[in-house]
């Protein structure tokens, strides 16, 4: 068997991970690969004593790596600033890349595409997404005859975790997320989970892939789940959903939806039910219909497989002329480059809203009146008793599908009313069954 020489520039978890899966399992990955995969090369500032590095030659210099005699370097250190010089450094010294990294792929992949189809070189990124889930294959190659009308994700674990913990035990999302960090399955920052910007990043992936359109990091509509209150969920729960933060990417003929935000989803759908740490992506193809993707989206093991699919991926078609190989972004299609992606503002959806109403008669009138001038109905309606001592109310209501649009203006008229105290919460609801 021909040798195939891979340098694994960071040797954190998904590092340490992705060398002891390619030692553990090395004939099965060899048979499949039909190659020897040798690690001949680490990058790593310090050793990792998870590794046996005693047959490997571990160099300080990540840069090295990609200098060296290597066919594929396998970028494993995470960030958008050294991981682009370092990748663009493999690519422009003709060497194969596969990547975990997904702001790297988000913010530059358009550019690191370029690259890689001027040197005629691969690119792959299985990991970047849903961890363990093969979903960048199954969108590229699984679905290859559909058109994908539109995809829905639970792609960060701890954002799924924290919702979770809330529903189940009642808990605030600060106690929570203090859980879930000394956990270790939140940064010390928690930002990119909570706040959804590493699902943004994720969603983009798999919308270019299913669409075939450019990355479009810059275009994607974001909101996080710190907003959240534990009675949100349990009023959610009393209508028949529970509250899921998705990354939505949905072709209409106006252009693209590509968002990220907290959404009330029908208990009874599958991904309502998956929880804690873990992932999902729902794709509806126009041939196959609605199909479900389930796994470990994050840690050693589950990435580690990932990423050692794709280098038996790029592996097994070394030999293959690039323009027959499954391209990194699949299969652009032009007319999508001019397609916008929409504002939010132009999205439909349905609506949970909560209000705290005086509890005297013609309130609820007054609030269904404006409702419906602005051509929404209500579908749902729920109005608690007053607490003792109490003499505002907990109105919550559940919309018909409108357009963003109108529903702020229907919120904002609401608001405005003096028997409604403080701001409404509002949580879209989507149905993802058409
Ligand atoms: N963890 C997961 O479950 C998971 C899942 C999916 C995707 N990913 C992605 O996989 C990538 C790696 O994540 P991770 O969790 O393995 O991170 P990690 O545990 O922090 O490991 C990153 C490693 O890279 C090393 N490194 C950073 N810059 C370096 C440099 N200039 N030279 C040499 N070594 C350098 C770090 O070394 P020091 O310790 O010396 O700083 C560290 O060992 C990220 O892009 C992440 O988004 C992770």
């Amino acid at each position: 068997m021909k040798a195939v020489k891979i340098g694994i520039c960071g040797l954190g978890t998904v590092g340490a991970g992705t060398f002891n899966l390619l030692s553990a399992n090395r004939d099965a990955i060899n048979a499949h690969a039909n190659r020897d995969i040798q690690v001949t090369r680490v990058g790593a500032r310090r050793d990792n004593s998870a590794c046996d590095l005693s047959n490997t030659e571990v160099l300080r210099d990540i840069f090295a790596v990609a200098d060296s005699d290597i066919d594929v370097l396998v970028e494993l250190i995470g960030g958008t600033t050294t991981a682009l010089d370092l990748v663009l450094r493999a690519i422009e010294n003709g060497k194969h890349v596969v990547t975990a990294n997904k702001a790297l792929i988000a913010e530059h992949g358009n550019e690191i595409f370029a690259a890689a189809r001027r040197k005629r070189v691969q690119v792959a990124y299985e990991a970047a997404v849903a961890g363990g889930i093969p979903i960048i294959k199954t969108l590229r190659e699984g679905l290859a005859a559909n058109h994908v009308e539109w995809l829905a994700g639970i792609i960060n674990g701890t954002g799924n975790f924290i919702l979770t913990e809330m529903r189940d035990k009642g808990r605030d999302f600060a106690d929570v997320l203090a859980e879930a960090q000394a956990l270790g399955y939140a940064e010390a920052d928690p930002t990119f989970d909570v706040e959804g910007i590493d699902a943004a990043h994720k969603l983009v992936i798999l919308a270019s892939l299913a669409f075939g359109m450019p990355l479009r990091f810059d275009a994607v509509y974001t909101e996080g789940i710190s907003a959240i209150e534990p009675t949100d969920v349990i009023y959610a729960e009393e209508l028949g959903y529970r509250i899921k933060h998705l990354g939505i990417a949905r072709k209409r003929e106006q252009g693209v939806e590509l968002r990220v935000h907290p959404t009330l989803v029908p208990e009874n759908r599958l991904i309502a039910q998956v929880d804690g740490v873990m992932n999902a992506v729902m794709v509806k193809g126009d041939a196959v219909g609605p199909t479900l993707h389930y796994g470990a989206g994050a840690g050693a093991g589950p990435t580690a497989s990932a990423v050692v699919a794709d280098i038996i991926d790029v592996a097994r078609a070394l030999e293959t002329p690039p323009d027959q190989c499954v391209q990194a972004l699949g299969v652009v299609d032009d007319a999508m480059a001019d397609l916008p992606v929409l504002p939010i503002e132009e999205v439909e959806t349905a609506c949970y809203l909560r209000a705290s109403v005086l509890d005297k008669p013609g309130v609820l009138s007054a609030i269904a009146q404006i409702i419906s001038k602005h051509g929404i109905s209500v579908e749902a309606i729920i109005q608690k008793e007053p607490a003792p001592g109490q003499d505002h109310v907990p109105l919550i209501m559940l919309t018909n599908r409108s357009s963003e649009q109108n529903l702020r203006s229907a919120q904002r008229e609401i608001e405005a009313l003096e028997s409604v105290e403080g701001r409404l919460i509002s949580i879209r609801v989507e149905a993802l069954n058409g």
